[in-house]
């Protein structure tokens, strides 16, 4: 069995969402301290959805994959529905990573919670 699948492969050679969004109200910065990889994730939150999301990641492929994927489950989704995102779905959606990789899908979980975080703390809003 191919140790990545295919959707894997897919998104960390064509990664969706990939840049800076100049505006953004919600940016949430995390790092990996074992493997060094850090990953960036910029939210532009309207009317309690998330209208526009881009990520900069400084990493591994499976980092690069699961911002990647993670960007397009948010994208458009009302804030209650991106606070539940979990590392596991991110995986499940790339139809499954190496054990030994899931910490990279971590690193998206943890971005986009640190950005909501940040959006709150800016606005005073409870997501
Ligand atoms: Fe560190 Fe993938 S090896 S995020």
């Amino acid at each position: 069995m191919a140790l990545y699948s295919e959707k894997v492969m897919e998104h960390f050679r064509h990664p969706r969402n990939v840049g800076v969004i100049e505006d953004a109200n919600g940016i949430g910065e995390v790092g990996n301290a074992k493997c060094g990889d850090i990953m960036k994730m910029y939210l532009k939150i309207e009317n309690g959805v998330v209208e526009d999301v881009k990520f900069e990641t400084f990493g591994c492929g499976s980092a690069i994959a699961s911002s990647s994927m993670a960007t397009e489950l948010i994208k458009g989704k009302p804030l209650s529905e991106v606070r539940q995102l979990t590392n596991k779905a991110v995986a499940e959606a790339l139809d499954g990573l190496p054990d030994y990789k899931m910490h990279c899908s971590v690193l998206a979980e943890e971005a986009i919670q640190a950005a909501l975080e940040d959006y709150e703390k800016k606005t005073g809003e409870k997501v």
